[in-house]
């Protein structure tokens, strides 16, 4: 699996229309334009069936989710090899939208290393940092769902529970860092998560429901 430089900027697409068949792909040019000229690691989350497309604007992708799953005899689950296949080089696990018990997080981690992809898992307070530490993944990224769509920025509403993953994960496992999301869109949100420790930002809706996306992921990285 390629290393992957921090500060990450994950921009996930959920499943905003504005983020979706074409406008995904547009979404992903600009990430791949911003991502050059400010020298800022930006991944792209869209949905499954979005992402070779997206892959050919040359921007990292991640899907949204992976199942656990094996390949056989299986209907509706989201298979590693067929995320891989697509071009992605990682995936969520876990989102707060997309919540999987511990037993089907550790399966789908499993899954993610059998194919070589990367994984981020999100984590919604300090205990489940913990156990998504403990289960080694490449990153914990800790999402209060109340600030989730807000535009209320958790690295300043709720800086205690950044910087208490950030030692939760510490203190699990070292090799674990962590991202943070939730009503992150500006600059000064990034700046305020690093300095919490975290080691980049989780974030969809300030970005891709703003009026000028492109403007709107500028100023995100702009301070760093
Ligand atoms: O995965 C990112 C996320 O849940 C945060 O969403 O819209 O608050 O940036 P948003």
């Amino acid at each position: 699996m390629k290393q992957l430089k921090t500060p990450l900027v994950v921009l996930n697409f959920k499943t905003y229309i504005e983020a979706t068949g074409k406008n995904a792909v547009r979404l992903g040019e600009i990430c791949s334009d911003v991502s050059r000229d400010a020298g800022i690691t930006i991944i792209a989350v869209p949905q499954s069936s979005d992402i070779r497309p997206v892959v050919e604007t040359g921007v990292p992708v991640f899907a949204q989710h992976i199942d656990g799953a094996s390949a056989g005899s299986g209907t509706g689950h989201v298979l590693a090899e067929a995320v891989r296949d697509a071009g992605a080089i990682g995936t969520l696990i876990n989102h707060s939208e997309r919540r999987l018990t511990l037993a089907e997080i550790d399966a789908a981690i499993r899954a993610a290393r059998r194919t070589d992809i990367a994984t981020i898992v999100c984590s919604n307070n300090i205990a489940t940092t913990k156990a998504a530490a403990a289960l080694k993944p490449d990153f914990v990224a800790i999402e209060p769902p109340e600030l989730i769509g807000t535009g209320i920025p958790v690295s300043t509403a709720d800086p205690e529970i950044v910087s208490g993953a950030v030692d939760a994960a510490l203190g699990i496992d070292p090799d674990v860092p962590v991202l943070c999301g939730a009503g992150i869109s500006k600059g000064e949100d990034m700046t305020a998560a690093l300095e919490l420790g975290a080691k980049g930002v989780l974030l969809a809706s300030g970005i891709v429901r703003a009026p000028d996306p492109k403007a709107a992921l500028m100023d995100l990285v702009s301070e760093i």
